[in-house]
């Protein structure tokens, strides 16, 4: 019964289908969505890309086109041919653009079986594991949200090559075979058979390469680049990735910012019909640290249930309760939350549940403070004094049937990362969030921070980053000294021209001015603890370019698929990703990473130790 498409070619795709066609012949391919007899009639939900259409086929006035209807199951692709009308009165679906019509067929062609029971069904909600949807993605892509995604990225591509060209941009293709561009994570690495023992490594980002066009004086330019970064994954983390990347000279911050916050709103209104509030609020990192104690925060959590973090170290200077008071004399500091109305929204089982959620994320404790009618109740307040308590509900501006949550730390950064993590928490259990889009810039990020692990300075963007101009004598400084502690106090004030985008409390794109003079290059590294000798095997071209004649230049990276995702109101980017790899860094539709011949990899020069997974 199976048949060959010949000369069969299609007039309509499926969705186009309306009451203009109606008495107009036409050929129509795709897949049979569903199918069902009613005796001597067979309706067939014929689908394409484009939408569904409603096909009609009727034993007596066509029984060799009814014998293959008959047949035909789910995700078959067949080809009809024959004339639109109007659907009877009462068997209008309003809920279809084709809604009103049907194709009565005088013509069937079986073009291809499918496979049956199919693993999962072609609808629009489906509950199946996701890896049984990423091993058969060609099927999953054939559902609507998933298509409709992959239209929304293509047309973001568009959208963003329009408005980059009409700024003057240059699209540029960098290599992917090339060396180590450091973004803070491994590399993929590509073993060479034409140069034994060497390799090459895959972009964490096009970094080195934009600015080297902007050495070679291209100005503006601009790449969808995809980047590769070994390193381990979470929902919003893919081992590859796409970046819209770009570079401009003869800019300082505010240039690059106000062209970027433009291409947002351009692509959020082009492709998404969204008008966003423009230009975006500017926060420096100190000030989104101590407020959020996040540098991504969420600003569709609403302040009036989940107070920002309130300081209160200073009120328990000299407290008697120990757990504070050593927080206190190490140097440590005291932060609480305040959640309004919570002793109605949070029982005692919650306040438990969440003191085992900061636990795990490293806190001590989640001490708690509950203000009823006519008392406090809290495992803590009896070691406070009257003072301590006044002011403590003075600062929080507590009311009757609040919660007061508090993290005590020597290490502030454990209290900024738990109370972030609660106040998110707390926003998922209280849904708390205000619909939409929340974006904001973070400015003025520290240039280094010290790795306490690997005890040395690190980038906090990256070491091509430019201090801000006010900081460089402070970099001279930090460098005269030899005495770790008084460079870390030195260096706690230099900050950097970088710059980050966030939207929903999420990092969406990040960019910075860039050192354009060798002189302060190799200062930089020297802070980094990256030798002449390191510096030069590593990062040679790029130091050797700065010194014919670099221009000041700056650029950004948006991370495409972040800004789909939430663009969408997807949890993951996988779901705007055609063919991504699971948590597990795995492509369950081709299997990758796999073995490989023993003869392939003596051809690349190695060997390796074949071990079955645990
Ligand atoms: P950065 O490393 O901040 O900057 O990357 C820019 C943006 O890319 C996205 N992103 C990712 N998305 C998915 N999976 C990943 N593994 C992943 N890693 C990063 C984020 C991030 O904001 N060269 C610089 C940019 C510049 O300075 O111009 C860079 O790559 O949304
Ligand atoms: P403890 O004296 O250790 O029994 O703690 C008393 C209360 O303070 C308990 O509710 C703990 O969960 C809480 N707690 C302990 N350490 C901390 C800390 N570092 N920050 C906030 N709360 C804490």
């Amino acid at each position: 019964m199976l048949t060959v498409l010949g000369n069969f070619r299609r007039t309509h795709y499926c969705g186009e289908i309306n009451e203009n066609n109606i008495d107009q012949s036409v050929r129509l391919v795709g897949w049979v969505d569903t199918v069902r007899n009613h005796g001597g009639v067979v309706f067939i939900d014929l689908r394409d890309r484009s939408g569904i259409v409603q096909v009609v086929v009727e034993e007596l006035k066509n029984p060799e086109a009814y014998e293959i209807a008959d047949k035909v199951k789910p995700e078959y692709v067949i080809a009809v041919e024959g004339k639109v009308r109007r659907r009877p009165e009462g068997t209008e679906n309003p809920k279809l653009p084709t809604g009103f019509v049907e194709v009565v067929a005088d013509k069937v062609l079986l073009l291809n079986t499918a496979h049956q029971p199919l693993p999962f069904q072609i609808e629009d909600e489906i509950k199946v594991n996701e890896e049984v949807r990423l091993r058969y993605r060609y099927l999953d892509l054939r559902r609507r949200p998933m298509l409709n995604n992959l239209l929304l990225r293509h047309k973001t591509y568009q959208v963003v090559r329009n408005f980059l060209t009409d700024e003057g941009f240059i699209e540029v293709e960098t290599p992917l075979l090339t060396k180590s561009t450091p973004e803070g994570a491994r590399d993929f690495i590509v073993p060479s058979r034409l140069h034994p023992g060497k390799f090459y490594a895959l972009p964490q980002s096009p970094q080195l390469f934009k600015q080297i066009l902007m050495v070679a004086g291209l100005d503006k330019y601009f790449q969808i680049a995809k980047c590769l970064r070994d390193e381990d994954l979470r929902a919003d983390r893919q081992p590859e990735f796409t970046q819209i990347d770009l570079e401009m000279s003869f800019v300082g911050r505010e240039d690059v910012m106000n062209l970027t916050e433009r291409l947002v709103k351009e692509v959020f209104k082009q492709v998404a019909g969204i008008e966003i509030d423009y230009p975006l609020p500017i926060y420096s990192y100190e000030e989104v640290m101590s407020k959020y104690g996040s540098d991504k925060p969420d600003l569709r959590i609403r302040e009036d249930v989940i107070t920002p973090l309130i300081e209160l170290t200073d009120i328990f200077k000299n407290t008697q309760f120990k757990v504070f008071k050593n927080v206190v004399d190490k140097g440590g500091i005291i932060k609480a939350v305040v959640v309004k109305g919570g002793a109605k929204t949070l029982s005692r089982q919650k306040i438990d549940e969440l003191t085992k959620f900061v636990q795990k994320l490293g806190a001590k404790g989640l001490a708690w403070i509950r203000v009823d009618e006519d008392k406090l109740t809290s495992p803590i307040t009896k070691f406070f004094s009257k003072e301590e308590i006044e002011n403590l509900l003075n600062r929080c501006n507590a009311q009757v049937g609040d919660i007061i949550f508090f993290q005590a730390d020597s290490d502030r950064e454990s209290v900024y990362k738990v109370l972030d993590a609660l106040r998110r928490r707390l926003a998922d259990e209280l849904k708390a969030r205000e619909e939409g889009f929340k974006f904001l810039w973070v400015v003025d990020f520290p240039l280094l921070e010290w790795d306490k692990e690997e005890e040395r300075f690190v980038s906090v963007h990256h070491p091509f980053t430019m201090p801000r101009e006010e900081d460089l004598l402070q970099i001279d400084r930090a460098l005269n000294t030899e005495d770790i502690e008084e460079r870390k106090e030195i260096l706690k004030g230099v900050k950097s021209l970088a710059y980050d985008m966030v939207l929903n409390g999420e990092e969406i794109g990040g960019g910075s001015i860039r050192i354009h003079r060798t002189d302060i290059q190799e200062k930089i590294f020297k802070l980094l603890g990256i030798g002449a000798v390191e510096a030069e095997e590593k990062f040679g071209f790029l130091l050797e370019a700065l010194k014919y004649g670099a221009p000041p230049h700056g650029g950004f990276a948006f991370g495409l698929d972040r800004l789909l995702a939430i663009m969408v109101g997807v949890d993951s980017i996988r779901e705007v990703i055609a063919f991504p790899k699971t948590q597990k860094g795995i492509c369950p539709l081709t299997n990758a990473p796999d073995y490989v011949d023993p003869k392939q990899l003596k051809e690349v020069h190695c060997e390796v130790e074949r071990r079955e997974e645990e």
